[in-house]
């Protein structure tokens, strides 16, 4: 019996016989079946404080995805460029931001609360006034929990909550990791991509030992992999060998189209739903389900 047939024998996930960028069989992961009610959320940190990864595409792309497939998300943008709010066309100013429910909590989160142009993916914006919170929240007691203590007004009416972190590892980052039941670290294929990694492994291992002892590394998720040159195969490799199953099969390919619904402020999945990369997006949905990251 071959690797594959004995894949296969549990019958969940339908294999072809190609092996997939990770070396792994490539597989289908099963459509996700109907929620028969929502809530509480699962709260996912998307988090890598090298900046350009690809933390803000997948929190968009990967909500819009899971957004299909009928699940309730409500994406928080926790970065003061305010790419996830811009990318999903979200008004940022004038309006109420996550800076302002951290900093106020006479204020309702759920009044911040906007829809995007994807049925079941809502948006709480943010905008660069979020820069000054490490400032004004670092003599605050319970400093590291006051994002969980905002996202726990609004959990039970999502089935996931994804949190877009800025690219650092300072006390905003520190409360998405607080506040979050899972990470996932989008890492580039690019020569440097490694670097940083084992500091924001640490940096997890210290908020589990010091403030949110349930929190899971759901995954690592290759992103902008270009299979055409060897320098993108070797660090995909290269990544596998330090983290092995941690490392998400879905791999998500550089494709021009990404900057392209970036300025038509819509999910790829909505901008060009048939091209590979929402089919990666779909896919990366359907695994962390699969995975038990997702209800
Ligand atoms: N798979 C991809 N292929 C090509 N371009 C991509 C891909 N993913 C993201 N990009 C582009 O790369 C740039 C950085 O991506 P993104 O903003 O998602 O990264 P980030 O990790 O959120 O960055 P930051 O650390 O600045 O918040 C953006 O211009 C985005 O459109
Ligand atoms: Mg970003």
């Amino acid at each position: 019996m071959t690797d594959q047939t004995l894949d296969q024998a549990d019958g969940t996930a339908s294999l072809d016989s190609e092996l997939g960028p990770t070396g792994r069989p490539h597989r289908e992961f099963p459509e996700p079946a109907a929620l028969r009610s929502h809530g509480p959320a699962r709260i996912i940190a998307l988090c890598n404080q090298k900046g350009g990864v690809g933390k803000t595409t997948t929190s968009i792309n990967l909500g819009a995805a899971l957004a299909e497939y009928g699940r309730r998300v409500l994406a928080i943008d926790f970065d003061p460029q305010g790419a996830l709010s811009a990318g999903l066309g979200v008004q940022s100013h004038d309006v109420t931001t996550i800076y302002d429910l951290l900093l106020s909590r006479q204020l309702d989160p759920i009044d911040a609360i906007q829809k995007s142009s994807v049925e079941g993916l809502d948006v709480i914006p943010a905008n660069i006034d979020l820069s000054a919170a490490e400032v004004h929240l670092v003599n605050e007691v319970a400093r590291e929990q006051i994002l969980a203590g905002v996202l726990k007004r609004v959990a039970p009416l999502y089935d996931v909550i994804l949190i877009d972190c800025q690219p650092s590892l300072g006390l905003l980052t520190v409360n998405a990791l607080t506040a979050a039941h899972g990470v996932v670290i989008p890492l580039e294929c690019e020569y440097f991509a490694l670097r940083g990694v084992a500091l924001l492994i640490e940096t997890i291992d210290k908020v589990r030992d010091r403030l949110n002892p349930a929190i899971q590394l759901d995954g690592i998720l290759a992103t902008m992999y270009d299979a055409r040159t060897l320098h993108s195969r070797e660090v995909l490799e290269r990544v596998i060998g330090a983290f092995g199953d941690d490392v998400l099969e879905t791999v998500i390919t550089r494709t021009v189209k990404f900057p392209d619904a970036t300025v038509a402020a819509v999910p790829i999945t909505e901008f060009a739903p048939e091209h590979q990369a929402s089919k990666a997006y779909r896919q990366l949905a359907r695994e962390l389900v699969f995975r038990g990251a997702v209800a």
